[in-house]
């Protein structure tokens, strides 16, 4: 079989790694990928605008695809899944409808509201001086977010309504984040411990992928801005038993149930991303994709066939798909651009030392290949990820291999993993 992925980031070129894999797949192409993927065996880039979707079909006809895996958001709230399974390709990522989850704060909120799914308690506004007029009746710290898809960024934490009001204002009046700021969420501040519980779902049934969990700030000990994710391990020791049961009975069915109800069987990667206290869960937001960096120390555990397990859930025959795990702990580093997430500088020459250990995988992201060079070309560049015994061995093998990556202005955060060694 002939597999594509979309996209260019760390996650795609793990699912693409990971689907070249598979004996059974012959060809793995990535749209766009980046000079990670175009250097691996089995796998090719194709310079194809993921937006484009007659081209995306047209090539899936001429290379004769099996499978399609989207990786990101974007193409799947503009309909891309629903495109090419029209047109009779195995395309695995939630329909248009169901992606709203993702694509519209409000939606996902009202949604929860509706099938009773624990969230913090939430306004919607279209308006900014009603939105404003709130914030006299809330308590603070409080949350205020863009409505719609702003690349992880659209979320202001306010210690105080000045800060409220300035948050409401970047995103009604300087469109700080474009259309996403057409409306605003002013929401409860939920404290705990966050994770991240990602599954593989259709229609109504669910094989949960291995905990992990994210680091969203960019500074050590989660302090400054929050980023895409800086780095991310697996398993993560706050999901206990009695608490994956509670996120399955209390979210992921209600969930999944609820978009049967609305019309909108769900298909694909879905990500819930979490607040734990106690033994209380509430959901932060849904995602409708597999989670970056998550994917990336989460497949370095992944024994099964990808492949299989993404035609499992087209086929309807998840109950009969029997999913296995290494039972050692992974490790994924990001490192990035100086200046990240705010702007950054890209088109530096990277120096990668030659590295060779089963345990350990450096996955591309913001990077491209020009001149037989392998160059910077975005804010998260790698993610360096590796195996261990136990997560502290996992993370000083990840840390040893950002050793061998060098250039221009690279950061990355030195303690990730830290919450789950602690
Ligand atoms: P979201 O995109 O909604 O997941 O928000 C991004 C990040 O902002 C989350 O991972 C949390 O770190 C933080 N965040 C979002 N909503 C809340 C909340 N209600 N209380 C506390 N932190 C939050
Ligand atoms: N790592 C968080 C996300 O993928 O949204």
């Amino acid at each position: 079989m002939n597999v594509l992925i979309i996209g260019s980031g760390g996650r795609e070129h793990a699912l693409a790694w990971k689907s070249a894999q598979d004996h059974s797949v012959k060809n793995v192409f990535v749209c766009p990928g980046n000079a990670g993927t175009h250097l691996e065996k089995k796998i090719s880039n194709i310079d194809i605008d993921s937006n484009n979707f007659e081209a995306i079909e047209s090539f899936c006809i001429e290379k004769n695809i099996g499978l399609v895996i989207i990786g990101p958001e974007q193409p799947l709230v503009m309909g891309l899944t629903d495109f090419l399974q029209s047109k009779g390709i195995n395309a695995f990522g939630p329909s248009k409808n169901a992606a709203q989850l993702e694509g519209s704060k409000t939606f996902s909120k009202d949604f929860f509201v509706k099938y009773n799914i624990p969230t913090a308690g939430y306004k919607s506004f279209e308006d900014f001086d009603q939105a404003v007029s709130h914030l006299e009746k809330i308590n603070y710290p409080t949350v205020v977010k863009a409505d719609g898809l702003a690349a992880g960024k659209g979320v202001i934490i306010c210690s105080n309504k000045d800060e409220a009001i300035n948050a409401l204002n970047s995103i009604f009046k300087d469109k700080a984040f474009g259309s996403a700021g057409n409306r605003a969420v002013i929401e409860d501040f939920l404290e705990g411990e966050e994770a991240s519980f990602i599954a593989v779902v259709s229609k109504n049934k669910i094989i949960p992928l291995a905990t992990s969990q994210d680091h969203k700030a960019v500074g050590d000990g989660d302090v400054g801005l929050n980023t895409g994710g800086m780095g991310a391990y697996s398993p993560a020791p706050i999901v206990t038993e009695y608490i994956n049961q509670k996120i399955l009975d209390e979210v992921m069915y209600p969930t999944m149930q609820g978009l049967i109800k609305e019309g909108s069987p769900y298909l694909g990667f879905l990500y819930a991303g979490l607040m734990i206290k106690d033994d209380e869960i509430k959901v932060l937001e849904f995602n409708c994709r597999f989670g970056d960096p998550e994917t990336q120390p989460i497949l370095l555990r992944l024994n099964s066939s990808l492949v299989d397990l993404c035609m499992a859930a087209i086929n309807d025959t998840l109950d009969s798909y029997s999913i296995e795990w290494t039972q050692k702990h992974s490790c994924g580093v990001v490192i990035a651009s100086e200046g990240y997430p705010e702007s950054y500088e890209s088109n530096k020459e990277i120096n990668i030392t030659e590295h060779n250990n089963s345990d350990t995988k450096l996955f591309h992201a913001g990077t491209r290949y020009e001149d037989e060079k392998i160059i910077t070309n975005g804010g998260r560049v790698f993610c360096a990820t590796a195996l261990g015994d136990n997560l502290k061995e996992a993370q000083e093998n990840a840390y040893n291999l950002v050793q061998k990556v060098e250039f221009d202005g690279a950061f990355h955060r030195k303690d990730i993993g830290f919450k789950g060694i602690k």
